[in-house]
């Protein structure tokens, strides 16, 4: 974020405080406004993604908000899906430097048809190396305009009580500068759509992007003497890894690590027990220790001829 937009978030986050805004009525913050229906398409396990791009749409103040929500089995039905929104906001978590795999192929069927979009990756306070460029790349290679890009930090799926790695988060901060984000969002982007010179957002990331690193044959522990046979885990999962049995099993080859059973276990029955993701873990939680700020990417002048 350069310093321009520095002073963008610091400005807006004032303004979001309660009590209203510095120097001013908030009417004099209003601006002429175009973008009236959002879209919000994300893959997010572990609701940290979901969070952050609702906090975004929250700032735009759209009138209409509607979820497009791929996390789940029922979205891996490869049924077309046509964006008619004025503007979608799409996010997805950080896996390894790159987009969960699984995200990708959920989204083959989407369609931008020119839609603006605000794209957004959200990661465990490590890095999000290629993710953000590929996310645009995808994004672009659906029919959408990428018109802002920003990345935000979630408490990271393999964070525990021994390593609370981003433990969390989004906190209020993050949800105040998204929030913020939204409304920097609002404010710039209708300007830019309006004038017709929109430019894309220029994120981090190199192409080709980092080999894809996939953990395989590794799948959480399920306690049998602490389950109580609830069940709330069993639809958190987007693969359907989880069988119904008592206590639940979980198929290793569909399990993509996501922690999302993990969470959602209100007896703490379940747990990533397994050697290499604890050392993972703990490795993460001794280099990463310092607290990251989300950074966001606009372009806002036309490219000179
Ligand atoms: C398989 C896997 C790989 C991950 N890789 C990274 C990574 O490269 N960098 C990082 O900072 N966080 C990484 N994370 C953490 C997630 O990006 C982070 O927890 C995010 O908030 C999860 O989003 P969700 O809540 O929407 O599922 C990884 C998580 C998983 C499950
Ligand atoms: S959510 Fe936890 S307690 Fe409930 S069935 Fe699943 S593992 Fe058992
Ligand atoms: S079983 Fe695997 S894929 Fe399913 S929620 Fe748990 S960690 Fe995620």
């Amino acid at each position: 974020m350069d310093q321009q937009e520095t002073a963008w978030f610091d400005k807006l986050l004032l303004q979001n405080k309660p009590g209203g805004s510095p120097g001013g009525h908030a009417e004099e913050t209003e601006v002429v406004m175009n973008i009236n229906s959002v879209e919000l398409i994300y893959f997010s396990p572990t609701r940290t993604t979901k969070k952050i791009v609702e906090a975004i749409a929250r700032g735009i103040h759209a009138d209409g908000i509607r979820h497009h929500d791929l996390t789940y089995p029922s979205a891996s039905v490869k049924q077309p899906h046509s964006c008619g929104c004025d503007l979608a906001i799409i996010g997805a978590p950080v896996y390894a430097g790159r987009l969960p795999e699984t995200m990708i192929s959920r989204f083959k069927p989407v369609k931008g048809h020119a839609t603006p979009a605000v794209i957004v990756v959200v990661y465990g306070n490590r890095a999000c190396e290629d993710a953000l460029l590929e996310l645009q790349d995808l994004v672009s290679g659906a029919g959408f305009i990428p018109v802002a890009a920003a990345a935000f930090i979630g408490e990271h799926s393999y964070a525990t009580k021994e390593f609370p790695i981003a433990a969390g988060r989004p906190d209020l901060e993050d949800i105040q500068k998204a929030g913020a984000f939204g409304a920097m969002v609002r404010e710039k982007v209708s300007k830019i759509i309006d004038s017709g010179h929109i430019l894309p957002p220029r994120p981090p990331g190199n192409f080709p992007y980092k080999e894809a690193r996939i953990l395989s044959g590794v799948s959480p522990f399920v306690d049998e003497n602490l389950c109580t046979g609830c069940m709330v885990c069993i639809p958190a999962c987007p693969t359907s890894a989880l069988r119904e049995d008592d206590p639940p099993t979980i198929d290793k080859d569909l399990c993509i690590r996501c922690s999302a059973c993990i969470k959602s276990c209100p007896d703490g029955a379940i747990t990533m027990n397994d050697p290499g993701i604890r050392q993972i873990a703990a490795f993460l939680f001794k280099t990463c220790p310092d607290r990251k700020e989300p950074e966001i990417y606009m372009e806002t002048e036309p490219l000179l001829p």
